[in-house]
């Protein structure tokens, strides 16, 4: 129930009915209005990516956006690996679970949530496809390092590098991205470019597995100068994370790890990390920031990049 802030039933209902079965009637309203408010009063702990990110399409645990409507990776079109040579899909026990990057031919850049906790053995990485589970290159992952400061639950610290058992071979459908220099810091309005299977169409209720795009989705939306997204999240915001959005354009759940990148420069400047449901006017998306010189020595220590 990422989306379910604030209006819950304006309980606009035309009230004439027979005076005896009105009373009885409000009592049943006026309970289902209160158990309404209490289910959408829950705090907005469950802001996306702050759930447990432990799903894959056969696995049995659904995040709760599910629940909710606007997910997708929203307003994209599809894309060409060749146009993003540098994406990648990270799959946990064969199941994309999330996006990636390729930093080298054996190094790869994801999400911290999309890798804490999780044995290496579960983990390999699927590069130069464009089709879900499908086709590229299956490589184990040796060894998944999670940013030392990323607490599970928070947003914080988001970012984790994978170490690949063999190593990738670059072509057309794959290539390494570049990273910011540290201390960067990606101007506002600077348009970005998003990529990932996440979810096209919503996903009514939580049993069933998400319906996923087989073909790859890419969005350009742009970069929130900071004062506006701290308006939205306020101290949730912190400087590991940078904030990007347009009109209906958004990425969403199975995103996560996936690459934000600055189109012009060719230089990726986010990790798809976390938002206030998808889309959402109020609610940017929410990216590891790269050029932030912790974020950025925490991934050249081990990928050397
Ligand atoms: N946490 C999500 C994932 O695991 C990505 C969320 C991005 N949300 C957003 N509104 N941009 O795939």
């Amino acid at each position: 129930m990422a989306a379910s802030s604030g209006q819950c039933g304006s309980s606009a209902r035309p009230a004439r009915m027979a005076s005896t079965t009105r009373p009885a009637i409000a009592l049943v309203l006026a309970l289902l209005v209160a158990l309404a408010a209490a289910a959408s009063a829950a705090p907005s702990a469950d802001v996306d990516g702050l759930l447990d990110p432990d799903v894959g399409i056969d696995g049995d645990q659904y995040d709760d956006d599910y629940e909710t409507f606007g997910l997708d990776i929203v307003g994209g079109e599809t894309a060409d690996i060749k146009t993003v040579p540098y994406q990648v899909s990270l799959e946990v026990n064969k199941a994309h679970s999330c996006g990636g990057s390729v930093l080298s031919t054996t190094w790869v850049l994801t999400a911290a949530h999309c890798t804490y906790g999780k044995d290496a053995r579960s983990l390999q990485v699927r590069a130069g496809t464009d089709k879900l589970q499908r086709g590229g290159s299956v490589v184990p992952v040796a060894r998944a390092v999670v940013h030392p400061k990323y607490v599970h639950g928070r947003q914080d610290w988001d970012v984790s590098v994978l170490q690949l058992g063999a190593a990738l071979s670059y072509g057309s459908t794959i290539k390494a991205v570049h990273l910011p220099a540290s201390g960067a810091e990606p101007s506002a309005n600077t348009a970005v470019l998003a990529s990932g299977w996440g979810l096209t169409t919503a996903q009514k209720g939580r049993n069933g597995p998400p319906n996923l795009p087989v073909q790859l989705r890419k969005v350009t939306v742009r970069v929130v100068q900071r004062p506006s997204c701290v308006v939205a999240y306020q101290s949730v915001l912190t400087e590991r994370m940078i904030c990007a959005a347009a009109p209906g354009k958004d990425t969403c759940t199975y995103d996560s790890g996936g690459p934000l990148v600055d189109s012009a420069r060719g230089i990726q400047v986010g990790v798809v990390s976390w938002g206030q449901g998808c889309a959402d006017p109020k609610y940017p998306g929410v990216y590891v920031h790269l050029g932030n010189k912790d974020v950025r020595s925490f991934i050249k220590s081990y990928a050397g990049v």
